[in-house]
């Protein structure tokens, strides 16, 4: 029997890899753990402990004999550029923490998501490779390359089965972003569904690769589940699904939703959107272990505004 633990459960992703991870493994093999208290009415295995604190990571080990650990407790981009000191401590910290309980116990594996954060400004902007000088400006770009290279060290010094997907924006319907730049792709969605007017905090022309969330719990389980002797990387596979303007966003909405109005006013996260890629190069994770998204703009947005109608009109 599989014994996981997801980090940063109670999160916009984790929300979801839980009920995936529960279905796949069955719930007494799956533990949450959040620094947030959960909702009344959650539902199985869940502990409160903080990344940042080594031995309560170490006793919870212990505690459910864990072999797999999702690490997905962060402080994201924008969240992280209004306090570094706590995306440092956060994300490279309990990194760190989960890393040397993760040997101590000599824990089969660790899935740790990086970033499209990782590219500077002076990356290529167009299908970006993996292998490219990293030079953030963010926190969080800082703390994302320095996670991707000490899960490639504790790798290659230890041994240690750490592996990680560079994901892009991730938009869903269950959770909402925690603090991250590609927000408001989820915001326009929850506006046109409430049959609400848009302020998008990007310009209309600014372009991201992005993911559906189906998609982004596909790719994190399938590298899980890989067989390690085909990875080239380990901490650092680019994985994309589409590439998208926000003003094109708005108008796949429409096609849906055709009132729905969306202004573009750029605030200080437009800088952060600025120096990340527009599109990446995700061949290594398709030729090393079969990625494959299956949802493009159209799909996603269909999906999207069909699973927020039941969430927030659950009567019509
Ligand atoms: N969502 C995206 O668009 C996106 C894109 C690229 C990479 N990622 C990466 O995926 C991972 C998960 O992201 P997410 O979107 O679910 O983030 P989120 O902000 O929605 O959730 C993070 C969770 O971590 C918890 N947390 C924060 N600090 C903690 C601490 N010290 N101890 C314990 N828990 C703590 C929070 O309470 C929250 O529930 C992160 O590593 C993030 O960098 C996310």
């Amino acid at each position: 029997m599989k014994r996981i633990m997801v980090t940063g459960a109670l999160g916009q992703i984790g929300s979801e890899l839980i009920v995936k991870l529960r279905e796949k493994y069955g719930s007494d093999s799956v533990l949450a753990v959040d620094y947030r208290v959960p909702d009344k009415d959650y539902a199985g295995l869940f502990e409160l402990a903080d990344v940042r604190d080594r031995e309560a990571l170490d006793r919870l080990v212990t505690k459910y004999k864990i072999d797999t650990i999702y690490h997905l407790a962060a402080i994201l981009s924008a969240k992280g550029e209004s306090n570094p000191q706590l995306a440092f401590e956060t994300n490279i910290l309990g990194l760190y923490n989960v890393l040397e309980v993760g040997l101590k116990h000599r824990i089969e594996r660790i899935i740790v998501p990086s970033s499209i954060a990782v590219f500077g400004p002076d990356a290529p902007k167009e299908n970006t490779p993996v292998e490219v000088a990293l030079q953030p400006t963010t926190m969080y770009g800082i703390t994302k390359v320095t996670g991707e290279l000490l899960g490639n060290y504790y790798y290659h010094r230890f041994g240690l089965d750490v592996r990680g997907v560079r994901l892009p924006g991730i938009i869903s319907s269950e959770t909402l972003p925690g603090g991250g730049t590609t927000d408001y792709a989820v915001e326009m969605f929850y506006a046109a569904v409430k049959g609400e007017p848009y302020v998008c905090f990007v310009r209309a022309d600014t372009v991201l690769p992005m993911m559906y969330m189906p998609d982004c719990i596909k790719a994190l389980i399938q590298l899980a589940e890989a067989d390690g002797s085909n990875l080239r990387y380990r901490c650092n596979y680019n994985v994309t699904a589409m590439s998208f303007s926000a003003g094109e966003l708005a108008d796949a909405i429409r096609e849906f939703i055709p009132d729905f109005v969306c202004e573009f006013k750029p605030d200080h996260r437009q800088k952060i959107a600025d120096a990340w890629p527009r599109s990446l190069d995700d061949s290594a994770a398709r030729e090393d272990w079969g990625w494959q998204p299956d949802y493009d703009l159209k799909s996603m947005t269909k999906d999207m505004i069909d699973k927020l109608r039941k969430k927030l009109h659950p009567s019509k």
